[in-house]
């Protein structure tokens, strides 16, 4: 570093100059330009977002939806959020508990800086997405992990361990499930069970179901939605990124109780002061006249998800159980224990760019994540080059 550059940085909170660098990006970068590469670290599919979502969103901006928005969202796209809920649960859901917001990843901000500062203590279970332990480091909050375990059938979370690593300073649990990076999906009983541990013990569960769509052992998988009450400190987070494939538009919501209403518009208003309302537009459209697209997406996951296991499955020296959801595979290769430069020798060596294990944290070490949202052609060239890869290491 040169000698500015390090003035500068060591005039910067500590909170801020002390945040990791995403693993997953040095891969990105390191394999980028190389040619005829096949790139599966990143978490999304192939999918361009499609043709109507986009004309939604030009229309609005042709048409001059060019002002300054509501903090909260445009009435329309919460209705359309009510609308979609409501349909996809059975049960009635109200615009006044949506938020919009800038992606999934600035839900899960605003769920911290609602609920967590300095100090707190935040229970994450591990292999995690990253950018949750980010979001808490930038204010001063702390993860405690607690580490799930790979068995033959999957991963699974103790929940004595979960609930053990509770102390007076935790604020808050994050549920991510179905879960990036392993798949992991909580039962309906174990989040029953971590509900009602939460509400006996006034913690907040900042919840974030996503992936609840693609899940491969029913239609829909389990969701706090199921079980809450108006007087739940439950915070859920999601997305468009992923169901639509709007990974690159950046606007997600919070379902949040509506008392806490005004709180969450105030944060809206002095972080980003809203999301344009023609990209609302684009989002209302989605919900509207998604469910073709994501029936498609759905399929291609499946698909994807079998064409993974098969080519994983063939190795004896890979460890992998295919995910109850998401659409990750996430296994270790015997004898690879540093992910990253197993990642990076995987793009110079076989063209193919995988998520490795370590940008999950210290607990997904010797792991490697494969997003299967693809394609069939181009993820089956992948499984050729990895399996190739793997029999000549
Ligand atoms: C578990 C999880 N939550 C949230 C997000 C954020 O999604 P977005 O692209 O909307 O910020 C991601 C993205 O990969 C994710 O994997």
């Amino acid at each position: 570093m040169s000698t500015t550059a390090e003035s500068l940085t060591s005039a910067l909170r500590p909170t801020a100059r002390t945040l990791p660098e995403s693993g997953i990006v040095k891969v990105f970068n390191h394999g980028r330009n190389k040619q005829g590469m096949i790139p599966m670290w990143a978490g999304e599919g192939d999918s361009p977002t499609p043709q109507f979502i986009c004309e939604a969103a030009a229309k609005s901006m042709a048409a001059g939806e060019t002002y300054y928005t509501a903090n909260r969202g445009i009435p329309d796209l919460r209705t359309a959020l009510a609308r979609y809920f409501t349909k996809l649960y059975g049960q009635p859901f109200a615009m006044d508990e949506f938020f919009v917001t800038g992606g999934g990843m600035q839900a899960v901000q605003l769920a911290v800086q609602a609920t967590c500062g300095p100090g707190d203590e935040v229970i994450v279970p591990a292999p995690a997405w990253p950018n949750f332990e980010g979001a808490l480091a930038i204010h001063g909050a702390k993860v405690v992990t607690v580490a799930m375990t790979l068995g033959h059938d999957g991963w699974t979370l103790s929940l004595d361990r979960l609930f053990a690593a509770v102390t007076a300073k935790t604020r808050a649990i994050i549920i991510n499930s179905p879960a990036n990076p392993t798949g992991w999906t909580a039962s309906r009983e174990e989040l029953k069970a971590i509900l009602d541990f939460a509400r006996a013990r006034g913690l907040w569960i900042i919840a974030d179901e996503i992936y609840g769509r693609f899940y491969f052992n029913g239609p829909l998988a389990p969701s706090f939605l199921e079980f809450r009450r108006p007087d739940d400190r439950l915070i859920l987070v999601n997305t468009f990124s992923k169901n639509w494939a709007m990974t690159g538009w950046r606007i997600g919501w919070m379902q949040a109780p509506p008392a806490i209403g005004q709180i969450v518009e105030s944060l809206i208003q002095y972080n980003t002061s809203g999301v344009a309302t023609f990209m609302q537009r684009g989002a209302i459209a989605a919900l509207e006249e998604g469910e073709p697209f994501i029936n498609l997406q759905l399929e291609r996951a499946a698909r994807g998800r079998d064409i993974v296991a098969k080519a994983l499955g063939a190795f004896n020296s890979v460890r992998s159980v295919p995910p109850a959801g998401a659409f990750y595979a996430f296994f270790a290769i015997d004898g690879l224990d540093d992910s990253m430069s197993a990642a990076l020798r995987l793009v110079d060596e076989a063209a193919i760019g995988l998520a490795p294990g370590i940008a999950f944290g210290p607990a997904a070490e010797g792991h490697f994540r494969i997003c299967f949202l693809r394609s069939a052609p181009p993820l089956e060239e992948a499984m050729t080059r990895l399996s190739g890869w793997l029999k000549n290491r």
